[in-house]
């Protein structure tokens, strides 16, 4: 993605104005906070003050120096930290991989090499079932490819003009995931050679698909015709782990790789992710199947969850339709008291929606190949935020309301194929950028990251999107009931309330105590460390230059005196954004991703704004994953 466009800025959603039905809701929460009911969760932020004072001396637990809060183009983490290289774009993966030569590479080198911008990082204990943390599989998504800085000759202005073939193909095997072992030797993570799991997955490898698109009409193609021997993987952004030891990887921004105006039955369908005929990629010039023009279908074999083993190498990724088709950013995994499993899944695009899949299946412990089937079979449901504090999961069920042939869905695989379509209709709020939606372990919390939406006019905003021109983003925090004393994943009705508003201190709501370098914009990725202790990882996209300020890593409490006490943590080099964090379960280490380092506006394969990791002439900046421990091997979060 060219560094002065964002691909979530397309908005595409025509429904995005508030219907009859928000207006009520709004009018309904004005009356219940007049009459005092259901208003605490709103205003929890304004007792951060009282509760420090309750508390007396105790201080805050994360008592780490903060890092430099200055854009550099080496990256920078709090004073006794230590941040290692893990692996680098090129890095080998597989035994067979040549070594990287930036200027002799090749599709078949790349496809057994660590591909192009990590995002999210899955840490799987080895053995399975363990919680060894010195130990491990990194699952590793690929989720894009910045053709101008990895080939000499070209600019983000011309690129997709000027990729050849040759370098279509590189790209397309720069794509997908990695899955490497790694072992922690005398405190510094090294990557196993040779390693039985070591893979390499990509744009194409084959795919299963299951649920209920699986062989439906809409996914067949002249390569296909069956609809269930999917090819490939595509924009694989963040992800989530199950509890079965396999991994979810979302894709995105499917939309940027087709070229040609869609047409016939699926142009509606097309336009609603934004398929509109001007791709961001050379790919359609060169390979018919990303032509909508030639393949129609081909569109909607993308924008799902798909499943991966890493332990089994050789097993098929499985695109798992039940979750629904948009532009997943993650998927988030939850068990619940009563053994079924929910997954959170934002949609990230300016007034898209969050998801919530539930199960109908109970997980089994003890029957690994049971669990590997528990996502074929649920109900996915869509968030509406009311005013009052009260949010309602709003289900996407074909035959339910308006889901039905009167309005184009003739079964539950069109709600999947067309679910923002289904959302739409069913009155879901339009949010500022759902990006990583994750269950704090302690407390049972979810909490959302809204990444920014300049596009929200005042007359849009709401109490779960309350700035107009939001530039700097959002964080909510969103409370299900407790049932038998268990945290209900389940319930149809949750309460939530704004966690923190990013932005300059003086525009943005964080706890009084947050230092001069505690501030963030564009809350994107987040990991939860074993205390519960939030994580929240940026990306400001074509801002970061205007705002001053790295991306990076951020963490804060969630409950007690010093909640949304945002510490900054670790500075990305400049041009990159912080993806993928992940920590071991002991909290020793902290896995982050490096995406697109010197993705800045004009910067260049031959004239990079950094060649961060290596700082070697010639060599252009390399996205890599990075290792963060403690000096004195100690947890995660203290100070020196
Ligand atoms: Fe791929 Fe929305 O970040
Ligand atoms: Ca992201
Ligand atoms: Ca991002």
């Amino acid at each position: 993605m060219a560094p002065d466009m964002d691909p979530e800025d397309i908005g595409v959603n025509a429904s995005a104005e508030p219907d009859f039905a928000s207006i009520i809701d709004s009018v309904l929460s004005r009356r219940a906070v007049l009459g005092g009911m259901a208003a605490t969760a709103l205003v929890r932020h304004v007792t951060f003050s009282a509760e420090a004072r309750a508390a007396g001396m105790a201080g805050p637990s994360l008592t780490f120096a903060e890092a430099p809060h200055t854009i550099a183009e080496n990256h920078q983490v709090a004073a006794g930290y230590d941040a290692q290289i893990v692996i680098r774009w090129g890095d080998k993966v597989t035994a067979d991989a040549p070594a990287f030569d930036p200027l002799r590479q090749s599709a078949a080198a790349q496809a057994r090499q660590f591909g192009y911008n990590n995002d999210h990082i899955g840490y799987c204990p080895l053995p399975l079932g363990s919680d060894h943390s010195e130990h491990g599989l990194l699952v590793i998504n690929h989720e894009y490819t910045d053709s101008w800085l990895m080939f000499p000759g070209l600019t983000d202005k011309d690129a997709v003009a000027k990729v050849t073939r040759e370098q279509a193909e590189i790209e397309l095997a720069a794509h997908g995931l990695s899955v490497i072992e790694v072992r922690k030797l005398a405190g510094n993570w090294r990557v196993v050679e040779n390693s039985v799991y070591a893979r390499r997955i990509t744009v194409e490898t084959p795919m299963a698909v299951s649920g209920p698109a699986a062989g439906h009409d809409r996914l067949k193609t002249t390569a296909d015709p069956s609809g269930l021997a999917l090819r490939g993987t595509l924009n694989n952004c963040a992800g989530g782990l199950t509890p079965w030891g396999t991994v979810l990887t979302a894709e995105e921004n499917f939309h940027q790789y087709f070229s040609g105006v869609p047409h016939g039955a699926e142009a509606a369908a097309h336009k609603r992710v934004g398929i509109v005929g001007k791709p961001e990629y050379s790919w359609g010039k060169h390979f018919d199947r990303f032509n909508v023009a030639t393949e129609p279908n081909e569109p909607n074999r993308f924008g799902w969850l798909v499943e991966v083993d890493p332990h089994d190498p050789r097993s098929v990724p499985v695109k798992r339709t039940a979750l629904g088709r948009f532009k997943h950013e993650a998927a988030n995994v939850v068990v619940n008291g009563n053994g079924r499993v929910s997954v959170y899944t934002g949609d990230d695009e300016r007034f898209e929606y969050l998801y919530r899949f539930v199960t109908h299946g109970k997980i089994d412990h003890g029957n690994r190949a049971a669990n590997l089937r528990l996502l074929d079979d649920g109900v996915l449901y869509v968030a509406k935020f009311h005013d009052d504090g009260r949010l309602t999961w709003l289900p996407l069920i074909f035959g339910n309301a308006l889901l039905n042939r009167d309005h184009g869905f003739n079964s539950q695989a069109d709600v999947v194929i067309d679910a923002r379509r289904a959302a739409d209709l069913m009155g879901a709020t339009p949010m500022d950028r759902p990006e990583d939606v994750e269950t704090n372990p302690v407390t049972g919390k979810v909490y959302m990251m809204c990444t920014n939406n300049t596009k929200r006019q005042a007359e849009q905003t709401n109490a779960a999107n309350p700035r107009a021109n939001n530039a700097h983003g959002h964080v909510i925090e969103m409370i299900p009931p407790r049932v038998d004393g268990h945290v209900d994943h389940t319930a149809l009705e949750y309460t939530w309330t704004v966690f923190l508003l990013a932005g300059p201190k003086d525009q943005g709501r964080y706890h009084p105590q947050t230092s001069p370098s505690g501030w963030m914009s564009a809350p994107d990725n987040m990991a939860f460390d074993p205390a519960g202790r939030l994580w929240i990882a940026t990306d400001q996209g074509s801002s970061q230059a205007e705002n001053g300020i790295p991306d990076g890593m951020y963490a804060m409490e969630t409950e007690g005196p010093f909640r949304a006490l945002s510490r900054f943590f670790y500075a990305c080099p400049r041009g990159a954004e912080m993806c993928g964090p992940m920590f071991t379960p002991d909290g020793k280490t902290l896995f982050v991703a490096v995406q697109h380092p010197g993705e800045d506006k004009g910067s260049t394969f031959d004239a990079p704004s950094t060649r961060f990791p290596d700082f070697q002439a010639g060599m252009p900046p390399r996205p890599s994953v990075v290792a963060i421990t403690k000096k004195d091997g100690g947890v995660i979060g203290s100070s020196a």
